[in-house]
């Protein structure tokens, strides 16, 4: 087998590995994957696969790979936006619950899975939603996937974001959908698609209320008035966005105060509620059609009663302590304001928050740096984003406090200037455009 290079600088050749490197045969591939995460992954200093040894809070125990030590960490990287994953009163019900139900349900919702629990979490969604009925499923990629391949036919077209989340492509691909995608928050070529494209049967359109590696927002003011002046169905997957928009955490539609305009709302409970499923709201015609056609919902098993109880119990904590949402966007708003001061201007509505690298550092000599240093943070290589686009994506949390917020931005500032001799507060500007 000739030997491959994916490295950093001059061979960097990735492209070998995660795409030409699919059409070798089944062997080949193996073993070239193989070489390839023993180099990039496996290796004792990586940073992927922390082993976190404690409640996912503000701080974290990880056991340290390279010393095999527990160490404390400041978290930068968990979608525990609210600090619910480890809520005194969330753990409570989640006991309660254990006592009352056991751990698990042992089989799919239409024959042997669905609890008065259940129930009541679909009524809950509903009205967060504004929706007359809701499905759980057992992830977020799984309600995405089930609503696309359950709904659409091959006579609709479906039209979405070029950043659209995996598994809404994955979905697409088991539809075998008919689908275009628009330039990210390009809404001029969302209204040419719509208008210069002739469908037999619906028009889809599909956005992210909040947009993961960003952080930016749909402009779903505009979004809502174009599916509705067109007659097409709008589907807004709101993974980030529910819990943590809008007053009371409703979601982006509610921060746009256009939530009657939106068809089908999806959300996951893996991100605002720390633990793990998701859901699908509409109208009740279409919630008791996908009951039997989204395959994902059909032939995949219930959400333990635990899982459930805590999802019930955050709503209960979003709706008592509206001071969390509060406080997370006060977060972002500091932590911005620290950022524009070192000269990385951020411009986000949103708790995540993507500091681009520039060029001349080295995103994998920065993560080691920042794990030396206590901060807990996500760097997101190539190919997963552009060379030039390399970032870290922090998540900030409700619970995080001003002098954390602190300590994260002097490490920054220290990392850029350590590796980046041009490094000053003038020339380093960049801004992630937001609405
Ligand atoms: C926009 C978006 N949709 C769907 C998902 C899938 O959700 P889950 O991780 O709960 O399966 C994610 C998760 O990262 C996401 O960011």
């Amino acid at each position: 087998m000739e030997n491959i290079t994916y490295r950093g600088g001059e061979n960097f050749n990735l492209r070998d590995v995660l795409i030409n490197g699919r059409k070798r045969k089944l062997n080949e591939r193996v073993a070239l994957f193989g070489t390839f995460i023993s180099e990039k992954v496996d290796k004792i200093e990586s940073l992927y696969s922390r082993v976190v040894n404690s409640a996912c809070d503000r701080e974290v125990e990880i056991i340290d790979a390279m010393t095999n030590t527990p160490r404390k960490m400041l978290m930068f990287g968990s979608n525990n936006y609210l600090g619910l994953a480890n809520h005194p009163y969330v753990k409570e019900k989640v006991k309660e619950a254990i006592n009352r139900y056991g751990v698990g349900v042992g089989g799919p919702p239409l024959l042997n899975g669905y609890t008065s629990l259940h129930r009541e979490l679909e009524e809950k969604l509903s009205a967060l939603k504004s929706q007359e009925d809701t499905l759980l499923f057992s992830s977020g990629y799984n309600a995405n996937v089930g609503l696309i391949s359950g709904l659409v036919d091959k006579n609709d077209l479906v039209i979405h974001d070029e950043y659209s989340h995996a598994s809404l492509c994955d979905g697409l691909k088991l539809a075998r959908a008919n689908s275009k995608s628009f330039k990210h928050n390009n809404i001029d070529e969302l209204k040419n698609i719509i208008t210069d494209t002739e469908v037999m049967g619906e028009k889809f359109i599909c956005v992210e209320g909040v947009y993961s590696m960003d952080g930016d927002l749909a402009p779903l003011d505009e979004i809502t008035q174009i599916s509705n002046a067109s007659n097409s169905i709008l589907i807004v997957d709101d993974a980030h966005g529910t819990g943590v928009m809008g007053k009371h955490g409703r979601g982006t539609g509610e921060h746009f105060n256009v939530e009657n305009l939106i068809d089908i709302n999806m959300g996951t409970f893996s991100k605002a509620f720390g633990v793990v499923g998701g859901f699908i709201s509409a109208s009740k015609a279409l919630i008791s059609y996908l009951r039997f056609f989204a395959r994902s919902y059909m032939f995949s098993a219930s959400l333990p009663p635990t899982v459930i109880s805590a999802v019930l119990a955050g709503l209960e904590v979003i709706q008592n302590e509206p001071e969390r949402i509060e406080k997370l966007h006060k977060n972002t708003e500091y932590l911005s304001l620290l950022l524009s001061e070192i000269g990385i201007k951020i411009n986000s509505q949103t708790p995540i928050i993507s500091v681009i690298v520039p060029q001349r550092i080295d995103i994998r000599k920065a993560a080691y740096e920042f794990h030396q240093a206590g901060i807990f943070l996500n760097a997101i290589e190539y190919p997963a984003v552009p060379i030039s686009k390399q970032r870290f994506r922090i998540s900030l949390m409700a619970d995080h406090r001003k002098e954390d917020l602190e300590r994260l931005v002097e490490c920054l500032f220290t990392i850029w200037h350590k590796n980046d001799n041009s490094y000053s507060t003038q020339n380093i500007i960049h801004t992630i455009p937001t609405i």
